[in-house]
This record gives C-alpha cells, structure tokens and sequence, in this order.
C-alpha cells in the first residue's frame, strides 16, 4: 500500500469515526407546567409515616426507657442484659432468674409474682459483701449519659435472708434452700447509680431505703447528672448493697427526659425529627408485628393499656420480646404530639406463620375485638372502652377516619381474606358508617386474590419495595389506574439500598416514586415510607445486632440519631406541598437502560429505556406558590428549560432546595450524619420561561411565587 493509498484509509477511517463516535447532541429537557386551569386535589392525607416494633424501633429506640429486659422475660433461662456486679472479688453473690410460672420451680421461689404481669424476678444473693454487691443493666446498646439530665428511675424491691419462716397451717411449707444460711440483712440503704462500664465513674447516684418486709415496695427516685459530663453510651445502670440476704427485683425502669414531659413517654430527638416532616397521619401497629407470628401473637392491644406495671409484654415478629411500653394509648398521643390523624390496622384473623381464621362464628371474637379498640380510640367517654380511655388519662376521643383490616394478606393464599374482609368492613361499617376499611389486598398487586365479595373496597394498601431502577421504571405506574377505581394507600414502600439506613441513590429511588404518588394524588391519597426507625447498633459480646431489616429511614443510638438521605426526601416532599396538581408535560427528557435481571433474562424481555429525570408539580392556591420538585438520577449536570404556561406574574425571587452527593452510595451516618443534607438558597432569574441547571445526582425543589401572598 503506497503513502496515497494509506492517507485515503485514514480519512475514511476518520469519517467513520465522526459517524459512529460523535457524542449525540440532546435537545435540551423542556418541562412545561399547565397553569392554565387548576389540576385536581392534592389529597390532604398524601405524606404520613408507618411504625411497628422492628429494628428495636421503640424498646431501645423511640420508646424512652432506658433499661433492657425490664421485667426479665426476654429470656426465659437467663437475665438478658443483666450482670451481678461485686467490688470486691472477696464478695460471694449471685443472681437468678425466678419464674413465678414455671410448675418445676419449688413452691416458694413461685410466690414471688407481683401480678399477672409481673411474673419473673432476679434474685440477687449476697452471701459475704465485701464492699458492694449489685446488679447492673447495659441498657439497649448503653444507657446514654448526657450533661444536666434528670433520670427517673424505679423499681420493685424486696429483701429476705434464706431462712423462710413457717406458714399458717395447712399452708405448703417453704423448702429451705440447700446450702448455707444467710442471714438476712436487707433492710437499709439501697444505692442506685449511673455510671462507666467498669464502674470507675459515677454519673448521677441516689439511695432508696429498704425496709424490713418479706412483701414488694415499688421504689422511684431521681438521678442528675452533673453539668461538665461528657455524652456517652459507655455506661450501666447499677442496683447494690453492701449487706448479705437476698434481694428480689422486678420492674426496674429508668426513663430519661421524654417529649413534652410525657410520663411513659418518648425521645424528643426523633419526636422531633417526625414533626418536622409534618405527617398526616401514622399507620399503626404494623406491619409483622400486628400479626404475629401465630394467631395467639397478634398485638394485645388491651394489654397494652394502663401503668407499665400490668404490661406483660409479648412475643413480638421480629426475633426480641416488646415490653408494650409503647401501647394502643401511647400510639395515639404519638399521634397526637407530632400532629398527625392515626390510621389503626386491626388484627384480621391472620398470621406470619400462615395460619388463618375462617370467616363465620370463629372468627366473631376478633371482630368484637376490633370494635372494641375502635371504640377504646374513637368511643364517648360514656362507652365502656371510652370510659376506659378517659380512665388511662384521655377522656376526649380521637379523630379516627381509617381502619386497616389486617396486614399484607396477599400471603394468605387460601383465599380466605374476601370473606375475612367482608365481615370485618361490615361490622365496623355498620357500627361506625364515618369509618373507611382498607383492604391490604390490591387489585394492581394481587389480582386473582382481590376482595370481590361485597361491595368494593374504597381504599386499598400497596406495598413495594424495590431498588432504585425499579422505581425509576415503575414512578409513571399511576398515571394509567382508573380514576373510578379505588383509592390506594401506598401503606408500605421504599428503595432498599444501604444499610442500615438508605444511601443518596435509594433517595433519588424513593424521590422520583414520590413525584408519581404526587401527580397522581387524587388516587394516591396516602402513602407512607417503611420501615420508619432503626437503632444501628451492630452484634457486641452481650446483645445481638440490633436490627433485622436493612435500609430504614431514620437511624439512632442510645444517645443520638440522624436522617438518612431519604428522610430528607420525605421531609421535602411532605413540606413544599400545595393543595392542587399542576400538569406538567416533558420534551427530550434523556433516558438510561437499567442492567437486565435474571427474569429478563429468564423471559426474555427488553427492559423499555428508564427516563432519569422525573418531575411532578403542585400549587398552593392560597399562598399561589408552585412548588416543582425535578429528580436527577445521573452523574451528569442537566439544563432544563422550565416553561410556566399561562403564568400572568411570577416573582423573579424563588427559594431553592437542593439534596445531592458525589456518588450514589454517599450517605449519613451515626458518626457522620451530615454529609447528605437539604441545603435552601434564594435563586434569582425565574420568568414565564427560565433554565435551571440540576445538579448531577439531585432533588431540586423550587418554590416559585406567583406573588398571591
Ligand atoms: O416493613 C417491614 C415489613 O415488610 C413489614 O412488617 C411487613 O408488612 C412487610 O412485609
């Protein structure tokens, strides 16, 4: 090949190469908001929260009590949580669980039930003390200690020697313990402290005096700590004597200061973190944990009610044992605190385990049941659960519109919901006709298990939990349901990357879902993240990691807590909110191809291309603020055109909102809880038609000012 020859081949390889190698030019994204009539309702309901008792949400998380095991049934062999501390190595003491209702303990170590609650207790045995003697509580994770705080601790107490006095005649006489006698020296000072681990430190101290008596004395006292200490985790809760005898605990509690000075109450910061999001309402109490894993564990919500002292706990859905601290009352004053209307899920006769309750006379006492804490949340005081409520503190009724019937019953394969439903709707239907039953079966979800008989439900519960590419794919799925059809409830969702708290590309995920919920909000009438909390304590060499489910809203530890990136999403979207649709239709919005699943794969199917940025609109027709919420999804800045249709003024002054991050695993955590956060800025420049450049992997919120206000 000659020099001629080549420099041909070289042109035309260049060409080639401007054929196949030119980057595509895109027309620029053009977003276009019809502001020529008004668009449907926003429903007022749209952004809510959901809860149950997982990932130690509320025992060791929002719940304020500090000790772990407080009634010493999380474990029926051993005193989880629980250490026998002794100065002095020259000490002999022990401690023991004594179970009041086990039949192959002796007689005398079941006597020392409190009540039907309070049926275990520890024992502690001084058989020498040499300087103190005591039991110690690790807390969930560590009791927090924080500067210039008064905790209120108490407990029951009791104190014997191992001689046990004969009984009344015919009574069943006391075995004597085998082994030494130990002389009974109880009565006296009680010392209660919190301090470090290794007990070197004492944060706050009390004393509580034990008098002689073989019967329980509940004990309170308050314990402050001092101003220059510093916050740590890194301590116990410690109980001592320095006397022999045996000491019998139960109920040990030790509450910090709770929200609005609530007795039994809860963590300010995350009370906090949830007014802040301004919810509508709160779906309670699950989820799992209504259900269960059998029929006999479904939540006990008439055991939940009244002092901690008649709460026996139970055995809970997610591998540790609730105290019910957190009640069916303390969930309605949740409600109430942050604002927010309940939304009561009620126990339909099915549970984990798959076991279920046929409609008819077997399954009555459950409706019964559900009427009656219908009436416990909604009744006149002159109703016997009513009075009941106003009894435990609570006279006036609370606003209650929804009723959940059961928990994700689609597991229910037997079919058995229709009917299930059908008795329970029309129960409460009949007694209560203001009351909205939410079916947890959807059409779209699970069309051959769908409620059928009756009349149709008016709202039905989806849940979806996906990765980020199946919300990109799937946040237009709304646009298309019939606007005759039910309402729906998106009662659980989220986008489950990160752990234990989402990362900026599960925001962006759960944004873009957002913006569909949102266009569609006169279907979507209510939605709501899950799961809610999550302490992120991991495994230590006493107690389990602390959380079962991976990716969650908000995280914390015994002292402080923070906002994953999308909580921040939530937050956003449920503050820059008007009350009305604005259409909004799109021109060149660039898209991405998601990588294939296995089921593509499998079914032979070509995913269709994913747009990456996703927009919806509202307008607050009082304020005449537009509130325009645009996700980006890439790593790449995107102009776009912004075009207010029959816009007569806008102010060129709006407020900008921005979340973004380098990449899309940034994310906040317990030691760095910032790096993702909401920054606000006044923009200047928008007009009828304006560009706003998006940052690469960013929600971008704009509040626009028609000048109304
Ligand atoms: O949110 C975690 C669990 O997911 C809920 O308990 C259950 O309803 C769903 O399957």
């Amino acid at each position: 090949m000659n020099t001629f020859q080549k420099s041909i081949i070289k042109i035309c390889l260049g060409l080639l190469g401007l054929v196949f190698f030119t980057p595509q030019i895109n027309a620029q994204t053009k977003l276009t908001l019809d502001l020529t009539k008004p668009g449907a309702n926003v429903s007022p309901m749209l952004y809510g929260l959901m809860t149950e008792e997982i990932n130690h949400s509320y025992d060791g998380g929002l719940y304020a009590e500090l000790i772990r095991n407080r009634i010493f049934k999380d474990n029926p062999t051993t005193p989880e949580g629980w250490s026998l501390v002794r100065q002095d190595s020259g000490s002999k003491a022990a401690i023991k669980l004594i179970a009041a209702t086990q039949d192959n303990v002796p007689f005398d170590e079941r006597r020392h039930a409190i009540n039907g609650a309070l049926q275990t207790c520890l024992r502690l045995t001084v058989e020498k003390a040499d300087g103190r003697v005591g039991i110690a509580n690790e807390g969930y994770w560590g009791i927090p200690v924080k500067p210039s705080t008064t905790y209120k601790a108490s407990f029951y107490i009791k104190g014997t020697g191992s001689f046990q006095p004969p009984r009344r005649p015919g009574a069943q006489q006391p075995a004597q313990p085998a082994g030494p006698v130990i002389d009974d020296n109880t009565a006296g000072p009680i010392t209660v402290t919190i301090e470090s681990n290794d007990g070197k430190t004492v944060y706050a101290s009390g004393t509580i005096n034990l008098a002689k008596s073989i019967f329980w004395k509940k004990h309170e006292l308050t314990l402050t700590t001092a101003a220059n200490v510093k916050p740590t985790t890194d301590a116990r809760f410690v109980i001592s004597t320095n006397r022999t005898g045996l000491y019998y605990f139960n109920l040990i509690s030790l509450f910090p200061p709770t929200y609005k000075d609530r007795l039994n109450g809860n963590r300010p910061d995350l009370m906090k973190m949830m007014v802040d999001m301004k919810p509508k309402f709160l779906r309670f109490p699950g989820g799992n944990f209504l259900e269960g894993p059998l029929i006999t564990d479904a939540f006990p919500w008439k055991e939940t009610l009244g002092p901690i002292d008649n709460r026996p706990g139970h055995r809970g859905s997610w591998g540790y044992r609730p105290t019910d601290g957190m009640g069916l009352l303390e969930f309605l004053l949740w409600c109430e605190d942050i604002g927010a209307e309940p939304v009561l899920g009620v126990y339909a006769g099915y549970s984990l385990n798959g076991d279920h309750i046929d409609a008819g006379p077997l399954l009555k006492p459950y409706v019964d049941d559900a009427l009656n804490e219908i009436e416990y949340v909604m009744g006149d005081v002159k109703t016997y659960w009513g009075a009941k409520r106003a009894a435990d503190g609570h006279p006036a009724p609370f606003k209650l519109k929804y009723v959940e019937i059961g928990n994700e019953d689609w597991f229910d394969r037997t079919g058995s919901y229709d009917g299930r439903f059908n008795q329970f709707r029309t129960a409460i239907e009949t007694k209560y006709p203001q009351l909205v039953c939410i079916s947890t079966i959807a059409d779209a979800q699970f069309p051959n298990l769908k409620v059928t008989t009756g009349k149709k439900p008016a709202v039905l519960d989806e849940h979806y939990y996906r990765n980020s590419w199946a919300m990109w794919e799937n946040a237009s799925q709304y646009d298309t349901y019939d606007r005759k059809g039910p309402k729906i409830f998106v009662g659980e969702w989220a986008t489950r990357e990160g752990v234990p708290t989402t990362n900026l590309n599960a925001a962006l995920g759960d944004a873009a879902w957002m913006t569909g919920m949102e266009r569609n909000s006169d279907i979507v009438i209510m939605s709501c993240y899950a799961p809610l909390f999550v302490n992120v304590n991991t495994a230590t060499a006493t107690a389990p990691k602390a959380w079962q489910w991976d990716s969650d809203l908000i995280g914390y530890n015994a002292l402080s807590s923070y906002g994953s990136p999308s909580y921040f999403v939530q937050k956003l979207f449920s503050y820059y909110l008007g009350n009305k649709i604005v259409p909004v239709t799109a021109e060149n919005v660039p898209t991405q191809n998601r990588p294939l699943t296995r089921r593509d794969s499998s079914e032979n199917i070509t995913p269709k291309p994913i747009p990456t940025i996703f927009y919806a609109a509202t307008k607050d027709q009082k304020a005449g603020d537009i509130y325009l919420k645009i996700v980006n999804t890439t790593g790449k800045q995107e102009p776009v055109e912004i075009s207010l249709k029959g816009v007569t003024k806008i102010l060129p002054e709006a407020t900008l909102v921005v979340i973004k991050g380098d990449k899309p695993e940034d994310t906040n955590t317990i030691t760095d809880p910032e790096k993702i956060v909401p920054v606000t800025s006044k923009i200047n420049g928008v007009a009828p038609v304006f560009t706003r450049t998006l940052d690469p992997y960013s929600v971008t919120i704009l509040q626009l000012q028609t000048g109304n206000r």
